[in-house]
This record gives C-alpha cells, structure tokens and sequence, in this order.
C-alpha cells in the first residue's frame, strides 16, 4: 500500500479507511505493532469509563477500542465497527503517518502514540508472525531479523514509522509515549496521560487504573488478552498474545554478532534524529 507491505484484505478495504470520517472526539492510539498497543488501549478505556473494571470487561479489546484499517474474512471491518461506535470513540491504529486518513487531521483529533525499542519489537513480532496466522513463515530469527531491518514486514519499516510520528509532534495535538517509560513508571506514565486529556481522577481509580492494566492482570482477562479471537486466526498455543511484557527479552534471543549488526544498522537509520530510545 503506497510502498508498505501490508496484508491483502487490509489493502481491499482501503478506500473505505482513506475515506473514514473521524469526529473531533476521537482519540487516535497509533503505533508501529507489538509496541504496547493493547496495555494503552486498556488504560484509555479504563479511563473512559472512571476505572470501572466491569464497564471495561464489556466486550474484546478489539472491539472496544476498534482497528481503523482491519479488513478480514468473516468479522466486521474496522470503519464498520467504528461507525457503530459511540462517541467519543477510541480508535487503533499502526498506519505509518503518512497513510492516516486526512480527515483526523481536518478534525484536529488527539492521538497518543507509543514507541517501543526496536530489539523487543521485533522479538514480539517474531513470536506474532507465528501466532498469528494472516502472517507468512517468518523463517528463523536470524532471517526475520533481515526482514525486520530491510522494512519487508508487515507496516514496513520501524524506523520510518517511529521517525514519522514523532516529527508530527512539532505540529499537532500529539502525546508520544515509549513503552519502556511505561513499564518503569506506569504511574506517571497515566498522568501524563490524564494531563494530556485535561482529565481528572481520584487517586484510588489510577490506583484502580494500574491494577487492572498490569501485564499480570491483563493476562488472565478474556477481555484484554486476544483469547477470544478464533484459534484459525491467532493461536495462543504457538505463543500468547500476551507473552513476556518487559523490556530487554532481545537479550535472550540476540547473538552477540545479530546485535552488532543491528546496532549498526540503527545507527545509519536513526542519524542525525533526536528520538532516542533506551
Ligand atoms: S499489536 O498486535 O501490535 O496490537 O500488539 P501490541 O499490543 O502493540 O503489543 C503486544 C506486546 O505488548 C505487551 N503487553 C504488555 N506489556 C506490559 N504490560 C502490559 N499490560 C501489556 N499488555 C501487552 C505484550 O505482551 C506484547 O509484548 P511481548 O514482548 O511479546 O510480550
């Protein structure tokens, strides 16, 4: 799609998303995958709902906050559950930013985005392509990671769509989060949130908010944790969708040769940027 590999039903049902019609209440989660979509899209809907952890067992994750270009055999698409949807709608994206549709720019909508470390990307990726089945074989780890670095996986290259987003931050409403911040400080990670909203909640529900969002907790809900999606397209027996949650897994997948050549390689990618990544 406009140079970014992507899957095929996604790119069918592309006229309908370049068309989608954001409203001004729309709150936009865009990130590259694997990068902490679904832990942000738990405390925004947690939020939304005052840190009512029933409200919030109301449905899937994926249906409570729908993904704005998903387009498959057999479920309702994306914009179809989105105009479904009442306001004020979250909305999930992992378009690269210059495929999102115009109108969230016409409409001046919020969007958090939330990055994460290239290294545990593409472990969690790896482990996905696998679970996950709209994926092609993904080979070996030492070919996946030339897939990765080459930009030839599914939303091209990380590189690209992290640098993209982060240079909109100069110009729109645009909170950029990193995930390893998140799990350093998940509090203030949430009120940095909660300011960005120009929200505010008591104590005991952000209390409420980071139980209920806790890699631990998210993993036993049905609700968050993609169990409930049928096994024909995501197989948890392979690898669950929540798998690890930490930071630094790569440490236990790279050699000492994959890592100084990636890091190489994000060298050259990333020069000359400010985005820093720990
Ligand atoms: S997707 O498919 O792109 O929407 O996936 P995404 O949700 O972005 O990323 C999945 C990874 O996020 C981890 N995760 C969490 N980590 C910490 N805390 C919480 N609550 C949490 N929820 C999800 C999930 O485990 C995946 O990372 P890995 O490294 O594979 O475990």
């Amino acid at each position: 799609l406009h140079g970014i590999p992507l899957y095929k039903s996604f790119i069918e049902g592309w006229p309908q998303v370049k068309a989608f019609q954001a409203r001004p209440d729309d709150l936009l989660i865009s990130t590259y995958p694997k990068s902490g979509t679904t832990w942000l899209s738990e405390i925004l809907d947690m939020i939304y709902h005052d840190g009512d952890v029933e409200k919030c067992r109301r449905d899937a994750i994926y249906n409570r906050v729908p993904f704005l270009e998903l387009k498959a055999p057999g479920v309702p698409s994306g914009v179809e559950l989105l105009e479904k949807t009442p306001s004020p709608r979250l909305v999930k994206t992992h378009l690269p930013v210059q495929l999102l549709p115009t109108s969230f720019w016409d409409k001046d909508c919020k969007i958090i985005y939330v990055a994460r470390n290239p290294k545990d990307v593409v472990i969690s990726y790896y482990y996905f392509y696998q679970m996950a089945k709209m994926h092609p074989d993904p080979g070996t780890l030492c070919e996946f990671l030339e897939t990765f670095m080459a930009g030839k996986v599914a939303y091209g290259s990380w590189y690209e769509h992290v640098q993209g987003w982060w240079k909109k931050k100069q110009e729109k409403k645009l909170l950029y989060l990193f995930y390893e911040d998140m799990k350093k400080d998940p509090r203030q990670e949430v009120q940095k949130i909660l300011q960005f909203l120009g929200k505010e909640v008591a104590e005991e529900t952000v209390a409420r908010i980071l139980h209920h969002t806790s890699f631990q907790e998210m993993k036993k809900n049905p609700a968050a944790n993609y169990e409930t999606m049928p096994t024909t397209l995501m197989d948890h027996n392979l690898s669950p969708f929540l798998r690890k949650g930490i930071s630094g897994d790569w440490k236990n997948h790279f050699t000492v040769a994959q890592n100084e050549l990636f890091d190489q390689h994000y060298r050259e990618h990333m020069a000359g940027s400010d985005l820093h990544f720990q």
